[in-house]
């Protein structure tokens, strides 16, 4: 199944993803895929917004994670722009939080593909196209059903 939504500006992406945040269980991996400038880190501000996290979310671009833990569920935001290989993530310790027997809240992954193999069969992939200046279309997928 796909779902797909489409949004028009910026703060309709944040609340989509907020309210996906307080619908789904947990634990739970989401991948975004997405262009530069598609609303990657946009839609996981909205998503922390829906966990109760009052703190400003930023992107993780040199840090290649930042954690919060002030929210109903731990966040992980991860963005692996910088990694080159899923060998370099687990040296960084980040298979912990691919694993859905250990993890205890959401990991938000921007460039899964940098580090492939890093995320569990069972992820939700959603995939942001960007249509024009304010215009996205936001496809929400389970992966790993049987
Ligand atoms: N409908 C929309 N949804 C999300 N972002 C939008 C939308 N319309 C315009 N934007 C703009 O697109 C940019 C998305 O940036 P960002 O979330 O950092 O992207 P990414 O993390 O994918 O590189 C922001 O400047 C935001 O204001
Ligand atoms: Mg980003």
């Amino acid at each position: 199944m796909k779902l797909k939504i489409k949004t028009i500006s910026e703060q309709d992406t944040m609340s989509v993803a907020e309210k996906l945040a307080k619908s789904l269980g947990y634990p739970v991996v989401i991948s975004l895929v997405g262009d530069l400038g598609a609303g990657k880190t946009t839609f996981t501000k909205g998503f922390a917004k829906g966990l109760n996290i009052k703190d400003n979310i930023t992107s993780p671009t040199f840090t290649i994670m930042n954690e919060y833990k002030s929210g109903v569920k731990p966040l992980y935001h991860f963005d692996m722009y910088r990694l080159a290989s899923l060998e370099e993530a687990l040296e960084l310790g980040f298979g912990e939080y691919f694993d859905l027997t250990k993890l205890s809240g959401a990991s938000i992954v921007e460039w899964a593909e940098n580090t492939k193999g890093i995320l569990p069969e069972r992820h939700l992939e959603i995939t942001i196209n960007k249509i024009n200046d304010n215009e996205r279309e936001i496809d929400v997928e389970p992966k790993g059903l049987v």
